[in-house]
């Protein structure tokens, strides 16, 4: 049985609290992988201790762009000192939202800026969160994003956008919102989006799919992502697992099948 892989889930949530241990366990054992993004140093911390508890959960170290503001002078090192924990396989999340605007947008491309330059130095992907802010993460990767491998996370952008993104070597993920009712843009960049360049996720604890939308969201349930981009493609459920495990694999420079505990 070939199982999906989550490749973002912040399992440090507060919604996790009363049975985190319960959650996490249950993801490893149902999935081939799962990988737990930071927001902020704090979280990102907490991350990588889960990530430390089962062989196949990873985590990525950053700052999300709406704790942009909360980025001081020295938390790089604090960052690169974190990702030198042999469990941590990206830098993440980082990016642009221009949608709740918690950090001022100059604050966020810089605090971005920096963090590409982070991945860059130390030779990780990066997870991009991209809200509303199409433009400028476009201008930025093409200008700061040289060398720098990665994936677009829970993709919202056009087809167009998607096209440039694919040729720059990034490769684009879904989740719950596959499902959705209103997904029509959506899908159509995951029809278009050849089956290689597709990671699965859920974003959890938000962004639960269908039929449990409004409900809390938690990694096993990348398994109806997973049966909605198999029919979308016309594939079975177990060659779109695998082969979107094995990007996921090929990204984040995990040896498949290998726990790295
Ligand atoms: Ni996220």
């Amino acid at each position: 049985m070939v199982k999906p892989f989550d490749s973002h889930a912040h399992l440090y949530d507060e919604a996790y609290d009363a049975d985190r241990a319960q959650v996490l366990a249950e993801s490893a054992r149902e999935l081939s992988g799962l990988i737990i993004p930071g927001a902020d140093l704090a979280s990102s911390h907490q991350a990588v201790e889960l990530a430390q508890m089962y062989g196949n959960v990873y985590a990525a170290v950053g700052f999300h762009p709406h704790e942009a503001r909360l980025m001081r002078e020295g938390d790089e090192d604090m960052l690169a000192e974190s990702a030198k924990d042999k469990k941590v396989v990206a830098i993440g999340e980082i990016g642009l939202d221009y949608y709740y605007d918690h950090s001022p947008r100059e604050t966020q491309k810089a605090v971005f800026i920096r963090q590409l330059g982070l991945a860059r130095q130390l030779g990780l992907p990066v997870v991009i969160h991209d809200r509303d802010a199409h433009g400028d993460i476009l201008a930025i990767m093409q200008k700061e994003g040289r060398g720098v491998s990665g994936v677009f996370h829970c993709y919202s952008g056009s087809w167009e956008m998607a096209e440039l993104l694919l040729k720059m070597g990034f490769y684009l993920s879904f989740g719950g919102s596959l499902t959705f009712k209103n997904a029509a843009k959506t899908v159509k960049v995951a029809q278009n989006t050849p089956i290689d360049r597709i990671l699965l996720e859920t974003d959890a604890p938000y962004l639960t799919p269908v039929p449990w939308r409004g409900r809390r969201n938690s990694p096993c349930l990348v398994k109806l992502v997973c049966a909605k981009l198999a029919a979308l493609k016309g594939l079975s459920f177990e060659e779109t697992a695998g082969v979107t495990a094995a990007n996921t694999c090929a990204l984040f420079n995990i040896l498949p099948g290998l726990e790295q505990g």
